[in-house]
């Protein structure tokens, strides 16, 4: 057990803690919304040198913050890191031609940023329906949702709604939320059955 991982400080510590479990050195993984780079810094550091992380933001600064992060504060030699400024309701073809094993969603805008430059639940769901057509048997999705502000709340909302269907025998799917706090973050995770 990560004796740093705090349970009741927040959404991301347990996010993070599942993603320690699911990745090995060498694996694949996206980040399908970069901004200042502290996620693609906690996978690049959990896949190793042998492995890779594909970043994506739809904003140069969220590209240009995530390089700034990893100079700063990785202390190895960083695995491949490869970035794409455009929107993630498509995936460019580099990720096709790896095994994806993690693909992971911090909805919302960039922290003091231009909000109006939030994730949208159209495109979020488009991206969603492409990355699960990506992500390897076995590989998981996970979404950080922000219901805190009104397109974050429709956006969980749709989220929620669209998950609860999905088909079982394919996917497992489950949802971790705040019972104490209000509108706090949540985590949406799906992992693809291996058939
Ligand atoms: C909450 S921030 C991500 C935080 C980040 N993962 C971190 O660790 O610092 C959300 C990011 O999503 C980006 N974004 C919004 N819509 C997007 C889209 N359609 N495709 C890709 N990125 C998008 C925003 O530019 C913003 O940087």
């Amino acid at each position: 057990m990560d004796r740093s991982f705090s349970l009741f400080q927040g959404h991301l510590d347990f996010a993070h803690l599942l993603w320690h479990h699911l990745l090995c050195p060498s694996d694949w993984a996206i980040d399908a919304t970069c901004g200042n780079g502290r996620d693609t810094l906690k996978l690049a550091a959990l896949v190793g040198e042998t492995g890779g992380v594909i970043s994506i933001d739809i904003q140069e600064v969220a590209i240009h913050k995530t390089k700034e992060l990893l100079q700063e504060k990785s202390p190895h030699k960083p695995p491949q890191i490869h970035f794409f400024c455009q929107s993630h309701a498509s995936f460019p073809p580099l990720c096709y031609e790896k095994k994806i094993r993690l693909i992971v969603y911090n909805l919302g805008y960039l922290p003091g940023g231009d909000k109006s430059l939030t994730t949208m639940r159209t495109t979020t769901l488009a991206s969603l329906e492409a990355a699960m057509a990506l992500v390897a048997p076995g590989g998981v999705i996970s979404v950080m949702c922000y219901p805190g502000h009104l397109e974050g709340a429709q956006e969980e909302k749709a989220l929620l709604q669209w998950s609860g269907s999905l088909p079982r025998e394919h996917w497992s799917c489950s949802f971790h939320s705040w019972r104490n706090r209000e509108s706090s973050p949540s985590l949406l995770l799906f992992q693809k059955t291996i058939i």
